[in-house]
């Protein structure tokens, strides 16, 4: 599904480059979804680019270590074994050899291309409903 754009309305969460109107005025935003895996139990979920992975993962019940959630305390730090992120913020806790040896933190990290991270502390949440 790399890559796969989908259109949604302003009533979800989206923020898109580009922001359409339908034929009944609605507005809608396109955006883009990337897959994530999650080795070494080889799980995915599929995050849009504008959510972080860490929310992404909570959304398909998948519950990632996590603390302040804002790139601090650094409790998601993982491995980013292929793949591409950004950040919002101009420096996220991790020290030059961390972000070199491919550590990132989820709680802030947006996903730019399809991702494959190494977290063995991936949990499965229980089913809601
Ligand atoms: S949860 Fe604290 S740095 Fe990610």
């Amino acid at each position: 599904m790399a890559n796969t754009p989908r259109f949604t309305t302003e009533t979800e969460i989206a923020a898109g480059p580009s922001i359409l109107q339908d034929e009944r005025h609605h507005t809608m935003i396109f955006h883009t979804e990337f897959t994530v895996r999650i080795e070494p139990k080889g799980w995915t979920f599929t995050t849009p680019e504008a959510v972080p992975l860490l929310e992404a993962a909570r959304r398909s019940a998948i519950n990632l270590p996590s603390s302040c959630r804002n790139g601090t305390c650094r409790t998601c730090m993982c491995r980013l074994l292929s793949g591409q992120i950004r950040y919002q913020i101009e420096w996220p806790g991790l020290s030059s050899d961390e972000k070199k040896d491919g550590y990132i933190l989820p709680c802030i990290a947006y996903a730019q291309s399809d991702l494959v991270i190494e977290e063995p502390r991936a949990a499965a949440l229980p089913a809601s409903g």
